[in-house]
């Protein structure tokens, strides 16, 4: 009798427990399939289907799986998802759309073919997370920071080595005229007078060749940051300390270390902007390891009336 009833109590308790566990499983698979089902990206893609399909007349987009579009390339060592999200950038019906589903600006797309650079060739950032928060966010553990609007001109002289040579202007070269004004004022302000760039220049301040290719971490770990008021990444720094080298780098009598002697040259924001996109231009070629085939060989500029000439 009395075993009879301690097995119908572990009976009703296992049963228990087994209930307890089927919803949990159910809650559990209720939350993920949610989650699965109610990312950001898909919501941007079922908008983008729904407003081409009614643009172009077309119910079959509303049809459309929604996936993770993604371009790989080994050479270039990315894999970009971006267009996950920016589903229109190379389609010109989308151009009246809002961010993220809009047309690219400008030619930067048809000079070069989206399945051969992808985007963070020219926009850095991380290809393969696909939230805004993790892609446009100032991310701490990146070592390369979005590019995003003007800053994305730092990136073309990884592979347009002309960019440098003084003879080339903004009229002859479309799409880096921030680059070149940065450039311009870099040989007008004097910089060269203290810093070595690109093999031209003294020796009492740091030399700037290849100061875009550093990491974040490598530039973070020999730089005080404490001072900085945006967000502590490279470009910052470098835009802050440009409007107020004093402020950045006010010296430290305890740790016997001097404050800068870089003058204050009371530049504009827009001023400061153009020189930090030109610091972060300087490239070196071997941190970025661009193969051949990506390197612009042509050495043509355009000149304003569409012809083209020779630099070599
Ligand atoms: C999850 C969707 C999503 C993904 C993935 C995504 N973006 Fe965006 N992107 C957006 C949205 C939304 C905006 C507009 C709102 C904003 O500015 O944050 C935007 C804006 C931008 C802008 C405009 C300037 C800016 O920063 O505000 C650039 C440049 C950009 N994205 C580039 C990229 C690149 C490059 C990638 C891939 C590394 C990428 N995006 C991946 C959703 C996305
Ligand atoms: C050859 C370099 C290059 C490539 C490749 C490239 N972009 Fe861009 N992109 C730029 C530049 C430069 C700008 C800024 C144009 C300007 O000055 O307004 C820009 C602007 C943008 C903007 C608008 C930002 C704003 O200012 O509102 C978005 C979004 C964007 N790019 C996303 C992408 C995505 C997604 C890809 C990949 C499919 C991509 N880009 C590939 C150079 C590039
Ligand atoms: C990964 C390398 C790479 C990057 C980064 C890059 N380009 Fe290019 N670009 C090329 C190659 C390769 C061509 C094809 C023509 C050639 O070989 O010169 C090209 C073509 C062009 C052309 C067409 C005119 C011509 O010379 O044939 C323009 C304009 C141009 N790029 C501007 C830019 C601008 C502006 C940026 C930065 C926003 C940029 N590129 C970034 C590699 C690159
Ligand atoms: C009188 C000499 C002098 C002149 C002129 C000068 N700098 Fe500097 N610069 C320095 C010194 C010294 C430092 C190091 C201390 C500091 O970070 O301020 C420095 C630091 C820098 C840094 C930070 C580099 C790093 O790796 O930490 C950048 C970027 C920079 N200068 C760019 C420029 C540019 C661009 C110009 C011209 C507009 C310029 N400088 C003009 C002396 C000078």
């Amino acid at each position: 009798m009395i075993d009879h009833k301690w097995e119908k109590e572990t009976m009703s308790r296992r049963n228990k427990i087994f209930a307890a566990a089927v919803v949990f499983i159910l809650i559990v698979s209720i939350v993920i399939f949610y989650k699965e089902n109610s990312k950001e990206w898909m919501h941007y893609q079922k908008s983008y289907n729904e407003k081409m399909a009614a643009k172009l007349n077309d119910p079959s987009y509303l049809k459309a799986p929604l996936r993770i579009e993604q371009i790989w390339l080994p050479q270039l060592n990315s894999t970009d998802r971006c267009m996950t999200c920016h589903l229109g950038v190379s389609n010109p019906i989308a151009v009246d759309e809002p961010q993220p589903l809009t047309t690219h600006p400008g030619d930067f797309l048809k000079n070069h073919a989206i399945d051969k650079f992808g985007c963070t060739v020219c926009h850095q950032g991380d290809g393969q997370v696909v939230s805004v928060e993790e892609t446009h966010g100032a991310v701490h553990h990146l070592n390369r920071q979005l590019l995003s609007k003007e800053y994305a001109q730092a990136s073309c002289a990884k592979c347009h080595m002309e960019l440098h040579d003084r003879s080339v202007t903004a009229k002859d070269f479309p799409g880096a005229d921030t680059f070149f004004n940065g450039r311009d004022l870099s040989y007008q302000m004097g910089c060269r007078g203290c810093h070595n760039i690109n093999g031209e220049g003294g020796t009492i301040g740091p030399e700037l060749t290849g100061l875009g290719s550093r990491t974040e971490l490598a530039f973070f770990l020999i730089h005080d940051f404490q001072h900085v008021e945006g967000h502590h990444t490279m470009s910052h720094w470098v835009y802050e300390h440009f409007l107020d080298p004093q402020k950045i780098v006010p010296g430290n009598p305890e740790l016997n270390f001097a404050a800068t002697i870089m003058p204050n040259f009371g530049f504009t924001e827009e001023q400061a902007k153009s020189l930090t996109i030109y610091m972060l231009g300087l490239r070196n070629p071997k941190v970025e390891g661009i193969p051949y085939e990506y390197i612009a060989t042509k050495k043509l500029a355009q000149t304003a009336s569409g012809n083209t000439r020779s630099l070599q």
